[in-house]
């Protein structure tokens, strides 16, 4: 099996005496990509999907759908037309479904496959997808009607057989939009509606484009329902920019001194944009209409924001706002070094058995670069106000690991190597590029 990322380039990161300067188009949104891909290929129509990401997660997903039977036409320039294989005919494979390092692709996947009756399917992935637990998926799968076979009951690779599901009402035991998506996914080929309970809001792409497509899917508090449908209706997806890669910039700009940045078309939805609003809270600048009208199918809203370097105070981030900046609270405890007084993480436990242990390593990668940090069970706690000394720090083929030590790098007294920076292709292959443009003047 594939293993993205953990390759060993190491890269030195200077400190950015002078600050970020200029207007840049971050990478297309990796969620909103993933979902295309499939939503596409549930459709028996052809789909023009716009601004699709090239990089390794999305690319596994382009290669899943093709394996099960979708036709995916690389029109460059981000553009794909997608012939898809409609709801209730995905084929078999030959083979196992190689998803790479992608947690989404392998817990949305599973939900349209497991309700198609008679066949079975195979999914395995890389060495750190081999520890990311799929009984979270399996569960209501398995309520549902389906059968899955996970190794050690909890991990890829595992076997999935399809079957004529029944509607359920799954109340989530984490707030995670990877297993509502799945069972919604699910939810739109059984007979009675299907119902997920959330216990705090999580990213909604799912319901927005489902929504797109026609299906029946309505939301009251914190529940989601789904009814089936028989086919779906798409013809255009524009994906916008990732606010997760974004996310790196804000972090950047705030950090050091004499910087002002601009990033475009960066999707501003409000399950997405929690670290912007912990960022505020501990005194950044990042302005920008917030919540705009959609320009962007399937109704995404965007934004430019524009950020600024401004003195940081700690906060504490509590569980209710884990899930709207999940990906983002490594970058937290990053700010929250530079930052005066405590910074605190808590109720987020869920991040060890993301792409790292991100816990683990975010504690041990800025550790070694000076930081004051320890773990907690669910989060960490930062003593902050006296910066980064440098040193070096691994991505442990995570790829926004490799980010954050890239980043770390430029706010530090000394400089940080990153080992493990080729980490960072699996979500947004131009980063050092990227970079190489903010700091040139
Ligand atoms: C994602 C949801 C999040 C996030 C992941 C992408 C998605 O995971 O960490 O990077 O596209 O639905 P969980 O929903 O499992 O927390």
């Amino acid at each position: 099996m594939s293993m993205p990322g953990e390759g060993s380039a190491a890269v030195r990161f200077e400190p950015a005496d002078g600050g970020l300067r200029g207007t840049l188009r971050v990478p297309p949104d990796k969620s909103i990509s993933h979902r295309s891909a499939i939503f596409a290929a549930m459709t028996p129509e052809p789909v023009r999907v716009r601004n699709y990401l090239d990089a390794a997660d999305t690319n596994s997903t382009l290669a899943a759908v093709e394996q099960i039977g979708a036709q995916v036409e690389r029109r460059g320039g981000g553009e794909l037309l997608i012939r898809g294989c409609g709801l209730r005919s995905p084929r078999a494979t030959d083979g196992p479904i190689d998803v790479g390092n992608a947690g989404t692709l392998m817990r949305l996947l599973p939900g349209w496959l497991a309700a198609q009756p008679g066949t079975a399917w195979t999914f395995d992935g890389d060495r750190s997808i081999r520890r990311r637990p799929i009984d979270r998926i399996a569960e209501p799968l398995r309520q549902m009607g389906a059968t899955i076979e996970p190794t050690d009951d909890r991990y890829p690779p595992f076997t999935l057989r399809g079957a004529e599901l029944r509607g359920i009402e799954y109340v989530l035991p984490v707030a995670s939009a990877q297993v509502k998506s799945c069972v919604l996914l699910a939810g739109m080929n059984t007979t009675e509606p299907t119902t997920v309970v959330e216990p705090a809001p999580s990213r909604d792409h799912t319901e927005r484009m489902l929504a797109a497509a026609g299906v029946p899917v309505s939301r009251d508090g914190e529940r989601v329902t789904v009814r089936r449908v028989e086919r779906l209706g798409l013809d255009a997806i524009d994906v916008p920019g990732d606010f997760s890669s974004a996310a790196f910039w804000i972090a950047a700009a705030v950090l050091v001194p004499g910087s002002r940045i601009v990033l475009e078309d960066v999707n501003v939805n409000w399950t997405r944009t929690g670290f912007a609003r912990i960022v505020e809270r501990m005194g950044g600048i990042v302005s920008g209409e917030l919540e705009p009208a959609g320009a962007f199918t399937p109704g995404e809203p965007v934004s430019a924001l524009e950020i600024a370097h401004g003195p940081l105070r700690g906060t504490t981030v509590e569980a209710a706002e884990v899930p709207l900046a999940i990906d983002e609270l490594p970058l937290v405890a990053l700010l929250g070094c530079f930052a005066e007084g405590e910074t605190v993480v808590r109720g987020a436990a869920e991040l060890k058995v993301k792409e790292s242990d991100r816990i683990q390593t975010v504690v041990d990668g800025l550790r070694g670069l000076g930081a004051g940090i320890e773990a907690t069970d669910d989060g960490f706690v930062v003593q902050g106000g006296s910066g980064l000394r440098g040193g070096s720090i691994g991505s442990h083929g995570d790829h926004r690991m490799a980010m954050l030590g890239a980043i770390a790098g430029l706010a530090s007294r000394e400089g940080v190597v990153v080992e493990g920076m080729d980490a960072a292709a699996v979500s947004y292959p131009g980063f050092t590029q990227d970079l190489a443009r903010l700091l040139a003047r």
